[in-house]
Formats: C-alpha cells, structure tokens, sequence
C-alpha cells in the first residue's frame, strides 16, 4: 500500500526527509507541510508542496496518513499529541521529548487513538554503528569490556534554536541522543550507573561539551563524548574486548580491528626505555604476535526507517524504533542531567 506524508516544522531536517524519501520511495510520498515561518511556507510551496497557514488546517486536511514533526524539540510533544489526535500516524524528530513526564503524554494519547508512533532514530543505520554492532556480536574482539563513541567539532558554535535550553537546545538532546541510542541497541544489558559532566564552553547557557560514563549490568563500561571544539579530534569508534581492540577513525568508516595471534600469546616480556622511564607492562607486543583484521563489511540504509514504518502500518512488520526503546535513551538523559547537577554518579535502573 503506498502512503503518503506531511510535515509540520519544514526546516533543514524536514528537507533532508523530502530529498531522501523522493530519492527512495515510490510508494512514499511527501505532499504537504506547515511551518510557522513564511519563507519555510514559499520554499515547501516552490518543491511542490500542499501548504496551510496554520497547523490546524494542516491537521484537517487528511491529504495525507503519516505526519512527520521536524520542528525545535520542544514542540514535538504538543504536534505528536495533536496530530496522533487528528486520526494520524505520527513519526517524530529525535530527541522524542525534553523528559518522560512528555513521552508519557505522547505514549497514552498514541495508545488511546491506536495509530502508530515512532521517532526518528536514524543513526541505528549509520555505517559506522552497524560495523561495530556487527563485530560486537560476532565477537570479533573477543568479549568487550569498554566501548567508547565520540563526535568531536572544531567550529565551537552551536546553530539557531539549538543555543536555547527553553528549546531543547544543547549537544545531550542534539547528538547525546543518538549515541545513546546506538550503545542501548548494541548492549543488551541494563544500565546501572550513569556518570555525566556537561560543559558550557563556547555557548550561553547549553551544553556544547559533555562526557557520560555508563556501567552496564553485564559489565561493560561505556563512554560517549560529544564536544563542538575540540581541535584534535579522536576516534568515532574505539572498543576493548578480551581477544582484541577495534577503531573506527571518523565518517568515512576508516579503522582496523587488532587481534592477538593465539599461538603467540605468550613472549618473553622485555624492559623498555622510554622519555617517561623504563616499562616491561607497558612495553609494545611484538608486531609478529598481532595480526590486523578488516572491518566486517556491512550494507545498511537510513531509507530502512522508513520502510519499516510503511510495512509497520501494512500489518507487515513489527515496529523497530519502539516507544520503550526511546524512554530508555531519555531515562539515560534524564540521569546524565541529575548526575551533572549533583556532580557525583547516580544509580539507575534502566
Ligand atoms: N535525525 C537526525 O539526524 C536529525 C538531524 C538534524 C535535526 N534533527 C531534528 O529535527 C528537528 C528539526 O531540526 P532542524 O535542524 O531541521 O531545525 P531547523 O531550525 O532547520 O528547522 C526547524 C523548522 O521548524 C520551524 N518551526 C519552529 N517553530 C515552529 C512551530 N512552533 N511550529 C511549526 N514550525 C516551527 C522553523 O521555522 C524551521 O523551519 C529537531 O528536533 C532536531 O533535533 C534530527
């Protein structure tokens, strides 16, 4: 069955959505919009758009089945509401909400109309993700016990409404969010402990720098950082696992996994001299006891999302972005911001 989409918020994300949906779909197709800006209006009405001047004659149209909400964070909650409400299935921008005491408003109204809800946790399919959730699970380092996602910016400059905490600004909800969200789908284990420092570096009043520290039921420790200038910039990706390490350099999915050779497990361990004094733990392994392995070579699609929706809707599929699986990454959330202000680690249970 083919379906057909409107989006309320035609900013830079909402374009992003037209051009990839027009790119991929026949049997999806965006046909209206609203925005509370004029210029967005004339721009969504130049591609070929149906536009309506207020969100209430958007919502009485029914030109179309799925809206999308791409507007600043914190207006989601009222348009999921209301457009779930007007009969619709409804996928919203990340991050879902400011806090759960939202998702749970937007989770009753979704279960009272029964139509579909989901949110647009794209980076599931990211390239990078989908190589170190593939060697997570094919244990290709052995059994990890640390596993460390970052982005790092150089331009120390945050855009438009993201400099605003009222909007739901600042680098947590921006890309914390998805970064969250890629560590809970790859570990399969409870969250116990959460650990956060947030920084306000270059900004006014939001967070452009912050280090969370989680520790898994199953022992994992997990670290995410995600700064906007940060000069010399580390790795995406780097993971320790008991047979092995893994990195993944940058976007352009560059990196290696490392492994032991098990025959040469064992060598004589030597003293090195180094500037910072003589070292046998610290010593290098010699290189015949290291073999370097490819990175698993995965196939993956942001279109999938998409796609799951539609056969979601059809009765063809079960939803992948689950409600329960967003509360999750905004429990996270929530602890990251408790643990900043109390300046100590907080026990969860998520
Ligand atoms: N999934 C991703 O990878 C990804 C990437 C970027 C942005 N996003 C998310 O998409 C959403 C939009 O971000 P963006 O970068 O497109 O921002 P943007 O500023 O480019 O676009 C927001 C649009 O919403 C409109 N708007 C503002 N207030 C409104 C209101 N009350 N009613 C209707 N329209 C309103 C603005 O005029 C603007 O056109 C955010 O939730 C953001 O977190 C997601």
């Amino acid at each position: 069955m083919s379906h057909k989409l409107g989006i309320i918020g035609y900013g830079g994300m909402a374009c992003w959505h037209h051009d990839s949906i027009k790119a991929n779909f026949t049997d999806l197709t965006v046909v209206a919009a609203y925005d509370i800006d004029e210029g967005r209006r004339e721009l969504a009405k130049s591609r070929g758009l149906t536009v309506f001047e207020t969100a209430d004659e958007f919502l009485a149209s029914h030109l179309f089945d799925i809206v999308l909400v791409a507007t600043p964070n914190n207006f989601h909650c009222d348009y999921v509401c209301r457009a779930l409400k007007a009969g619709y299935n409804v996928v919203c921008e990340k991050p879902v909400a400011l806090n759960c005491a939202e998702l749970d408003l937007m989770e009753q109204t979704a279960k009272e109309t029964g139509k579909l809800f989901s949110v647009h946790q794209n980076r599931r399919w990211d390239q990078d993700y989908r190589i170190v959730k593939e060697a997570y699970e094919k244990g290709l380092v052995g059994k990890p016990f640390t596993v460390e996602s970052r982005v790092h910016g150089q331009g120390g400059m945050v855009h438009g409404w993201r400099e605003f905490k009222v909007a739901g600004g600042g680098m947590v909800y921006d890309w914390g969010v998805h970064l969250i969200d890629q560590i809970l789908d790859m570990i399969p284990s409870k969250v116990v402990s959460v650990y956060a420092n947030l920084h306000v570096v270059r900004t006014k009043e939001v967070d452009d720098y912050f280090k969370l520290v989680f520790r898994f039921e199953n022992g994992i420790t997990a670290q995410v950082e995600v700064g906007t200038f940060n000069l010399v910039q580390l790795p995406r990706w780097y993971v320790c696992g008991s047979g092995g390490a893994l990195v993944i350099e940058g976007w352009d999915c560059s990196g290696k996994i490392i492994h032991t050779k098990d025959h040469l497990m064992k060598w004589e361990p030597v003293v090195v001299q180094t500037k910072a004094g003589p070292t046998r733990t610290m010593a290098p392994r010699p290189a015949d006891t290291l073999e370097e392995l490819p990175l698993p070579h995965v196939e993956t699609s942001w279109s999938s999302y998409y796609r799951n929706i539609m056969d979601t809707i059809d009765g063809k599929a079960e939803l992948i972005v689950t409600i329960p699986s967003v509360r999750r990454v905004l429990r996270v959330i929530e602890a990251c911001f408790e643990s900043d202000k109390r300046g100590e680690g907080v026990k969860t249970d998520i």
